[in-house]
């Protein structure tokens, strides 16, 4: 209370500077309200949509886009392979044992690289010529023993995480890119054969086997341990769900129909869009300021990469129409994305009593000294309003999967269980966020079904995911070693 008093001395207009941060406060507040028949429109919404984009190509903003992914890893992989896993901020390069049924994943080494910004908007060949230099660097340190025969070369399988056109399980083009990822000469072009040219380039002898989504990684990977899985969801920088979907129920596909019957979809969710969703003044403007104006805007409001800059915004605005940090607006707070999802959250569960964490982030980042305890407190209010519609929307889209499916309630006491396998930086890191995720599905769910749904967290399923499904795609496979 001290230091509210301090604050009111400052300036004579102290009460009324108070008044202004309350009301922008409870503007946002109330539009980024999410009542529960609210997401179950959001959710029908989604539905509809779904439908529309499983009836032709093009045929509604969810891409719903196929995987050729039609048979989950059985378990039975045996051998060294390789996966590489690019889609946020770091790339990595993964090396997995596999040892068949008895032995499953016997080992896995990684190791990753944060890609240089500049190369996410440069051009094609900067972006894998430093992949294909850093892959070949982890295949020196491979062990003797896992040379691969003569004649024979490395499998790998290649997560890329934006949304592709597949043309097979180990091809497909770019169909544009998200995320902070911006170079035009890749867009529309074969991914795999910029990678092949590349690793070709540095005299690395590899096939790729699968080219995959990290949500289908997910589903992939979770699916290998638990048959239960339907779904894959990332809620990591950016945001998508894969999942299993009926053949007979994808009336743009015209190719054979799988043993399985079944054909892992990825929605490309990121780019939903619906007049039920609460959209502020603050997201419109990121939106505006993106390298991707007008799409992925359900991506823009639930996901790592922009929660904490419209935390930024709403606070930016507060600095220049109430003054909330002195008459000065101060500078750092001007720069977009200089508050990161991981500081926000920080400050969010900070739980000392005078909000220590968040004095030392708006220090640290923005550079405001001394903030009194109520701006401090305002932030952390920013951060929950920020959090929890981005972890309910999550919710009501998985809602949205579960009722497409019709597994939203139990039919004739049928106790069918289904479990959705989870992965990304916000989903493992962000613990309000996921907690409020996960009571918000409940709550959509009612008591009965909430029963026969599982959330299960598929750790580093899209690089895992890549490796399984690079074995179970292998030329190899079953072909003795000679
Ligand atoms: C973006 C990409 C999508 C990816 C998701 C999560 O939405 O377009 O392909 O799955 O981010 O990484």
């Amino acid at each position: 209370a001290a230091a509210v008093v301090v604050g009111q001395q400052r300036s004579k207009g102290g009460c009324e500077k108070w008044e202004k941060v309350e009301e922008i406060l409870k503007v946002f507040g109330e539009e980024c309200e999410t009542s529960i028949e609210k997401l179950k429109s959001v959710a029908e919404a989604m539905v509809v949509e779904m439908h529309n984009g499983l009836e032709n190509e093009g045929g509604s903003m969810l891409k719903m886009l196929i995987s050729f992914v039609d048979n989950l890893p059985s378990g039975d992989e045996k051998g060294l392979f390789y996966a590489l896993d690019l889609g946020g901020t770091n790339f990595r390069a993964l090396r997995i044992q596999l040892g068949g049924k008895e032995k499953g994943v016997v080992k896995v080494e990684t190791e990753e690289v944060s890609i240089p910004p500049h190369l996410m908007t440069g051009s094609s060949h900067e972006l894998f010529d430093f992949i294909a230099t850093s892959l070949a660097k982890f295949v020196s340190s491979e062990p003797e023993e896992f040379r691969p025969l003569p004649g024979r070369k490395r499998e790998l399988g290649f997560t890329f995480s934006f949304p592709v056109r597949q043309t097979s399980i180990a091809s497909g083009t770019l169909i544009k890119w998200s995320k902070g990822f911006n170079i035009e000469d890749v867009v529309g072009e074969d991914i795999v054969g910029e990678l092949t040219k590349s690793l070709e380039k540095v005299g690395l002898h590899m096939r790729v086997t699968a080219l995959i989504n990290d949500t289908v990684g997910t589903v992939a990977k979770a699916r290998f341990s638990n048959q239960d899985v339907i779904a894959g969801v990332i809620l990591g920088t950016g945001t998508n769900a894969a999942y299993l979907e009926h053949v007979n129920a994808i009336p743009k596909w015209h190719g054979v129909v799988p043993k399985s019957g079944k054909m892992v979809i990825n929605m490309e969710w990121g780019n939903f869009r619906s007049s039920h969703l609460p959209l502020t003044e603050y997201d419109q403007a990121l939106d505006a300021a993106s390298l991707n104006p007008g799409e992925q805007i359900f991506e823009k409001i639930i996901s790592g990469m922009y929660l904490g800059d419209i935390v930024r915004r709403v606070l930016l605005k507060m600095a220049e129409e109430a003054e909330i940090f002195g008459d000065t607006v101060p500078p750092k707070l001007r720069i977009p994305f200089i508050l990161r999802t991981p500081d926000m959250s920080a400050m969010h569960h900070d739980s000392s009593s005078d909000l220590k964490v968040v004095g030392k982030k708006l220090k640290d980042i923005l550079e405001i000294d001394n903030t009194p305890l109520k701006v401090r407190k305002i932030a952390v209010e920013l951060c929950d309003i920020v959090s929890v519609r981005g972890a309910r929307l999550a919710a009501a889209a998985i809602f949205g999967i579960l009722r497409k499916l019709g597994r939203d309630t139990v039919k004739d006491g049928d106790k069918q269980k289904s479990v959705i396998a989870l992965d990304g930086g916000l989903f493992e890191h962000y613990a309000k966020f996921r907690t409020c995720m996960e009571s918000t599905l409940r709550e959509l769910l009612g008591d009965e079904a909430s029963g026969t749904i599982g959330i299960e967290h598929s750790n580093d399923g899209s690089g895992i995911g890549a490796a399984l499904l690079a074995a179970s795609q292998s030329q190899y496979l079953g072909v003795e070693e000679s």
